[in-house]
């Protein structure tokens, strides 16, 4: 299937396309999606044994059939996973059956734990495919209710019934989150104390953060469906609130610098895997530690070498050389105002700039004539170029001109004359 009749099929709620989309997206590939937003996500974490997906479930059903409802867990003791009791599963396989539901668990992988960056892209392709709702269900602790901050529009956090004690226990993590906090299985005698106690912690929580919205606090049982019509309410009043400050975009924003987060960490962690070589050279001694991480990386304290000129006759049979040695090696560009055609030859850290004279005046041409072929000029990478020219100066060395807009950036040079030799040239990129 070709990715525009994919894309077509997802705007139109094909649960299947969708599946296959975000498993291309689990896969690493990264589908080009225009994402307006459109989507209410919710994030919905609390302790283990809250009932969130009960919850989800009952709130699910009770959402009219012509809106478009995504679930997606990341909890591995979900049901909606497949685990837990036996009810559990069936009432999974009605919500499934259903047209306007989709349910997704999503790995939690990787050395951070938390959220995963496909997640994120499972987001964005299920706001693309029109969704109305995307509930979110985390495990409710550490690294993935940070993160679901930068995802979520609105997050819930469902308490079950517990003692005064374990309310305080809560306060640090989940009392700071939460735009609506849901008293679960209002059915139990021991919700009504919690319920009051949760009301003055909302309470006490707002005034130390300054907050104008106050969160709301209910009491649902997603098992007999109490107080969930209400909890609806609440989340659709919330969710036209938002729409009306524009407050969606910020949550886009967010969203957009978490998965680049994640997958960096994930690329990370693939280096990390495959870097055995640097860390046998950090076992025998060959580099330190420090060195190998930024060699990972790939990270270079400034200046470092940019790259390394030579002035060649002929750039391609001096690139064939260079391919058949294995080296990568760019396609040519012309650079009328040097008067030069330029072939990079690509190494891990820094380049070889291959330079052939344009016409027997120009200043490449000459350096040839007078000298023969061979290094031209070394350049190294600055991070700010008009003050490592003040250095330069200070030095007493001779800058060639006015900083200029080279091929690789901002570009000047220091004159041979003034360092033994040496053209140097000075590369501030853009
Ligand atoms: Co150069």
């Amino acid at each position: 299937m070709k990715i525009e009749e994919l894309l077509e099929r997802v705007r139109n709620w094909d649960k299947l396309a969708i599946a296959k989309l975000i498993t291309m997206a689990e896969e690493g590939v990264e589908p080009q999606l225009d994402v307006r937003r459109r989507s209410h996500v919710i994030g919905i974490t609390g302790p283990p044994g809250s009932g969130k997906s009960t919850l989800i479930y009952t709130m699910a059903r009770k959402i009219p059939q012509d809106k478009r409802v995504a679930i997606l867990t990341i909890d591995p003791s979900s049901p909606f996973t497949g685990g837990s009791f036996m009810g559990n599963r069936i009432r999974m396989q009605e919500l499934t059956s259903k047209p306007n539901i989709y349910i997704r668990s999503m790995a939690t992988r990787g050395i951070r734990g938390g959220l995963n960056y496909a997640t994120v892209a499972a987001i964005n392709i299920l706001e693309y495919a029109g969704a109305d709702y995307i509930f979110l269900e985390t495990v409710g602790a550490g690294q993935s209710d940070t993160d679901v901050k930068y995802v979520a529009d609105t997050i819930l956090v469902l308490v079950p019934p517990l003692s005064g004690d374990e309310i305080q226990a809560l306060k640090s993590g989940l009392m700071e989150i939460g735009d609506i906090y849901v008293v679960s299985k209002s059915d139990n005698p021991a919700s009504e104390s919690t319920y009051r106690d949760l009301m003055a912690m909302v309470d006490m929580v707002r005034e130390i953060k300054g907050e104008t919205w106050r969160p709301t606090v209910l009491k649902v049982s997603g098992l007999y469906g109490y107080g969930v019509d209400e909890l609806l309410k609440v989340i659709d009043d919330r969710f036209g609130e938002l729409m009306k400050n524009g407050r969606l975009d910020n949550t886009l924003r967010s969203r957009r610098t978490l998965e680049m987060r994640l997958y960096a960490y994930d690329l990370l962690e693939k280096s990390l895997n495959e870097a055995k070589d640097l860390e046998s050279k950090v076992i025998n001694g060959e580099l330190s530690p420090r060195d190998a991480a930024r060699r990972l990386l790939n990270y270079y304290d400034k200046p470092r070498l940019d790259h390394v000129a030579v002035a060649i006759k002929n750039i391609d049979e001096a690139a064939r050389k260079f391919r058949e040695l294995g080296l990568r090696v760019s396609d040519p560009i012309v650079v009328e105002e040097q008067g030069v055609k330029v072939v990079m030859v690509m190494l891990s850290n820094t380049k070889i700039e291959l330079l052939e004279p344009l016409g027997p005046e120009t200043t490449v041409a000459k350096f040839i004539e007078k000298r023969g072929e061979g290094i031209h000029h070394i350049a190294i990478e600055v991070d700010d170029i008009n003050k490592f020219i003040n250095i330069a100066k200070n030095a007493g060395l001779t800058i060639t001109g006015e900083p200029s807009r080279g091929a690789e950036g901002i570009v000047t040079f220091i004159h041979p004359k003034s360092l033994h030799g040496i053209l140097l040239e000075l590369v501030q990129h853009e």
